[in-house]
């Protein structure tokens, strides 16, 4: 294992409070997206807008690294340029989904365990040698009635631990993530219960497999009430709870802590994460950064619709969600900037 090549990538793409840009939606998710918004959903909508992103100006000022899809990693802008190029050349360590998706975990309805395990090995030697410096894989632990089961947390860790195993061997910094999802009606409570759970048992198997927690980043979600619990916690409620959570169950040694958004609306995503870090970051052991998708990238996607004309008015919008996650992590994002 080349462990300086890990520790190095991690401080590459989280230097000057820059962060990760999730793109790495499968081709079902991003036809679902694109489906809402009326946008035809193509193997040339998907590359047009993907193209859109990467070539953003000033993008490599607030993102350190791109999570790629397959098909994304192996696609070029409509000039023939290799999108790994493209991002390697502003400063984006790209990355790659190498998950294949959370199933039906047999024996536990309404639980799901993510697959992608065989024939991994190979298909990471794969990605590094086309450029990707880390990886992710992501797990989904839903919260209700009597769930999430031990055995639903329990194999999902192992797996996560297995992939980041792997991911290490071939050079490559596995993103951990073991998102507890908002979806359902439980309280604040609840969802830092059930994290703190996740997070301990996925931190255990990480020991067990032998991964190097130095060399890694976890992907989790904030502490937050279900979506359908009609609650609206403070900012720094959510501050307190999520890092009260991570202090107890991260290890300090693990450099990065980048959140997912999992469909918080963008701004709150920003805002949440500036409380976090204006409050505490001279305290914590890991840097509290970003890995948001949906909290990034959803207004440039609708304003892009489609349409070619909308490219640069996108773009406009993507540059500046960055730009106010990178303010979150200085503990420096304020209302004003939505507004400017
Ligand atoms: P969201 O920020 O939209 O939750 O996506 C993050 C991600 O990469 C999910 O795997």
């Amino acid at each position: 294992m080349n462990f300086q090549l890990l520790k190095d990538t991690v401080s590459l793409i989280f230097a000057d409070d820059k962060g990760l840009l999730a793109m790495d939606e499968s081709n079902g998710t991003c036809n679902k997206r694109f489906e809402k918004l009326g946008i035809p959903q193509t193997v040339e909508s998907r590359r047009a807008y993907r193209e859109l992103i990467v070539t953003t100006p000033g993008l490599g000022e607030s993102i350190g690294g791109a999570i790629l899809f397959d098909e994304t990693i192996r696609q070029q802008k409509s000039d023939g340029t290799p999108f790994v190029k493209v991002l390697i050349e502003a400063g984006i360590t790209p990355g790659i989904k190498v998950d294949t998706g959370a199933k039906e975990l047999a024996g536990h309805p309404g639980e799901k365990v993510t697959e992608g395990l065989d024939g991994l090995r190979d298909r990471l030697q794969e990605y590094f040698q086309m450029g990707a410096r880390f990886a992710k894989w992501r797990a989904v632990i839903a919260i209700g009635e009597g769930l999430p089961s031990s055995g639903c947390i329990e194999a999902n860790a192992h797996a996560l631990a297995r992939y980041a195993a792997l991911c290490q061997e071939a050079g490559l910094v596995p993103v951990v993530e073991p998102e507890v999802i908002m979806d359902g009606e439980h309280t604040l409570e609840q969802c830092r219960e059930v994290t703190d759970k996740v997070l301990r048992t996925v931190f255990s198997e990480l020991f067990a497999q032998r991964v190097s927690v130095e060399g890694m980043v976890l992907k989790p979600n904030m502490v937050l009430p279900g979506m359908s619990s009609g609650s609206q916690p403070t900012l720094d409620q959510v501050a307190d709870a999520t890092v009260s959570c991570f202090l107890r169950s991260v290890p300090a040694a693990v450099p990065a802590i980048a959140f997912l958004s999992g469909g918080q609306p963008a701004e709150s995503a920003s805002a949440r994460l500036n409380a976090m870090n204006a409050r505490f970051k001279s305290r914590l052991p890991w840097a509290l950064a970003f890995s948001f998708a949906r909290a990034i990238q959803q207004p440039a996607l609708e304003i892009w619709n489609g349409h070619q004309a909308n490219v640069a008015a996108a773009q406009k919008a993507l540059y500046h969600r960055a730009r106010c996650n990178q303010a979150a992590r200085r503990g420096e994002y304020s209302q004003e900037m939505e507004t400017k």
